[in-house]
C-alpha cells in the first residue's frame, strides 16, 4: 500500500520503518518542522514537506502520528475524501478524524516506541478501530502486514489500556530513573539490580502480580521500613513515593 506519514517523532519513525520493511511504499513524510520531516524522509527514502506544504493525495493510507494535543487542533483543510486516515493515540477518540475523511480509524501501538532504541520491538501489539466495519476490515488487513499481534479495541477499551500502560511502563521507568539516580549518589552500581528487574518482568509470563508479592511492606517489617525512610530523608521525591507505595501495598495486602 502507498502510505503518507504525518509526524516524524518516535511512532512515525518506528512504524515508518516497519511499514517500509513490510513492503509498502512511503510516498511522503509531513511534519510540523521541515528538519524533522527531512530526517525521517531521508531514512525512508521519500519526499517530505512541512505542515504548510502540499500533501501527496495518492496514498491509500494516511498515518497521523503527532502528539495527542496537536491532533485535536490539526488543520482540517487536509480533507482526504474517503482515503483511510488513522491516528496512533491510546487516549484520543477516533472521531477527531471525522473531518479528514469518511474512512478513519486508529492503529494504536501498545508498546513503548523510541526511534533511538534499536533493535525495534518485533510484532508490536497493534490495537485497531475504525468508523465502519468495512474500514476496520481494510485497516486490519494492513495492520496484519506489520505485526502478528493485531486486535480490535474501541475508544473506551483503548483508553483503559493506555491508563494501565502508563502504570506498567511509564511509572515503572520513572522508578528505575529514581533508583538509578539514588544509586549514583550513594555510590552503588545500578546494574547490580538488572537481574532483579528482568526476573520481575519475566515472572509475569506465568504469574499474576498478586502471586509475586515480596518485600518489607508485604511482610509488615516496620523497623526495616523506618530504616529505609530515614535513609531517604535527603531524597524527598523518593521518600514521598516510598511512603505512598508502602501505604498502597499494605492496603492491598489487607484487601487480599
Ligand atoms: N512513543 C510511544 O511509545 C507511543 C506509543 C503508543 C502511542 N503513541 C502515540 O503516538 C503519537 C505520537 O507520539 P510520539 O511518541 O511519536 O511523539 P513524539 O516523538 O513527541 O513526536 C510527536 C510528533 O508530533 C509532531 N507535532 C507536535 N506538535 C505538532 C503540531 N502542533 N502540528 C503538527 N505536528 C506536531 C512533531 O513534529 P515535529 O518533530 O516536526 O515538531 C513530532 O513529529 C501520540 O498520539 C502518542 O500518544 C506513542
Amino acid at each position: 500500500m502507498k502510505v503518507v506519514i504525518i509526524g516524524a517523532g518516535n511512532v512515525a519513525t518506528v512504524l515508518g520503518r516497519r511499514i517500509k520493511q513490510s513492503g509498502h511504499e512511503v510516498l511522503q513524510v509531513v511534519s510540523r518542522k521541515k528538519e524533522s520531516a527531512k530526517i525521517l524522509a531521508d531514512e525512508l527514502e521519500c519526499p517530505f514537506t512541512d505542515n504548510g506544504g502540499t500533501m501527496d493525495r495518492d496514498a491509500g493510507l494516511y498515518l497521523l502520528a503527532v502528539s495527542d494535543d496537536a491532533m485535536t487542533g490539526f488543520d482540517n483543510s487536509y480533507h482526504l475524501d474517503d482515503k483511510l486516515v488513522v491516528h496512533t493515540a491510546g487516549s484520543v477518540s477516533k472521531d477527531v478524524l471525522k473531518d479528514f475523511s469518511s474512512s478513519y480509524g486508529v492503529m494504536y501501538p501498545l508498546q513503548s516506541l523510541n526511534k533511538n532504541i534499536l533493535p525495534q520491538p518485533l510484532n508490536i501489539p497493534l490495537l485497531i478501530d475504525a468508523n465502519t466495519d468495512d474500514v476496520l476490515a481494510r485497516l486490519e488487513e494492513f495492520a496484519q502486514t506489520l505485526s502478528q499481534n493485531v486486535s480490535r479495541a474501541n475508544d473506551q477499551l483503548r483508553l483503559n489500556l493506555h491508563v494501565a500502560a502508563v502504570l506498567v511502563n511509564n511509572f515503572t521507568n520513572h522508578l528505575h530513573f529514581l533508583a538509578a539516580d539514588y544509586c549514583k549518589h550513594e555510590g552503588a552500581d545500578f546494574k547490580l539490580l538488572l537481574p532483579l528487574i528482568e526476573e520481575t518482568a519475566l515472572r509475569l509470563r506465568y504469574h499474576m502480580p498478586d502471586e509475586m508479592r515480596t518485600g518489607p511492606a508485604v511482610r509488615k517489617d516496620i523497623k526495616t521500613l523506618q530504616r529505609h525512610l530515614r535513609l531517604l530523608a535527603d531524597y524527598p521525591a523518593i521518600h514521598n513515593i516510598y511512603l505512598k507505595m508502602t501505604d498502597s501495598i499494605m492496603q492491598s495486602a489487607d484487601a487480599i
